[in-house]
């Protein structure tokens, strides 16, 4: 079962994404449960993640942008994703092609049968089973990210765009559940952790139960 994790900066992925692997592993076995993360996950892809977020290359085109996004993930998929699933395993990944889709695809404007030919590539047509939305507004999510940095985490390049450039990515990510419902759930991030989580733990119980694992 392949779950990915989506939003905005800020909307709080990663911890959820982090705690569900603490809960399947506890059920299912630390072996069963693979959690890994978009730009990088594999030692390749954490080196093209550094040319992608260096504050250095504030003058990368879009279209250099969209392809290292894209050569990081060719390599999760083949290194990671596709063997552990091939072994029956839970992976969860912080991030995948849906961002490409939402940042460069509606955020950079970047032609869209375009993007969504390479991402066919770069993935050989590998799609989640279920995608987590976690829907935080932008002002919320901004701030958030404001007050990480301020505790010290990175500040990356993707991380000081225009406010324009947010609307489009949260629009075109809405606009992508209306398209594939079965597979999206979107869930209001700016609830309690434990209480967007309980939800998460529940859709994905159900969801196990219903793909027999
Ligand atoms: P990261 O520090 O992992 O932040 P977050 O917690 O928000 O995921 O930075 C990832 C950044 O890269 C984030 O701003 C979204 C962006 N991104 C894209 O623009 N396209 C992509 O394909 C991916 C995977 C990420």
């Amino acid at each position: 079962m392949f779950i990915t994790f989506e939003g905005m900066d800020g909307c709080g992925k990663s911890t959820q994404a982090r705690l569900l692997a603490e809960t399947l592993r506890a059920q299912w076995g630390a072996e069963k449960v693979v959690v890994t993360r978009e730009p990088g996950g594999t030692e390749i892809g954490e080196q093209i993640r550094g040319v992608i977020h260096s504050l250095r290359n504030h003058n990368m085109a879009p279209l250099t942008e969209f392809l290292l996004y894209n050569a990081a993930r060719a390599q999760i998929v083949a290194e990671l994703i596709r063997p552990a699933l091939a072994q029956n395993k839970i992976v969860l990944c912080d991030r995948y092609a849906d961002s490409t889709l939402a940042y460069q695809g509606y955020g950079r404007q970047l032609d869209m049968d375009m993007v969504r030919a390479v991402i066919g590539y770069a993935t050989g047509g590998l799609a989640p089973d279920v995608t987590f939305y976690l829907d935080v507004d932008i002002a919320e999510g901004l701030a958030r990210r404001n007050q990480g940095h301020a505790r010290g985490e990175e500040l990356n390049r993707m991380d000081v765009q225009t406010r324009d450039f947010y609307e489009r990515v949260r629009a075109g990510y809405v606009e992508m559940q209306r398209a594939d419902p079965t597979r999206w759930i979107a869930l209001d991030g700016a609830r309690p952790i434990a209480q967007v989580q309980q939800e998460i733990r529940s859709h994905t119980a159900q969801r196990l139960r219903q793909a027999k694992v």
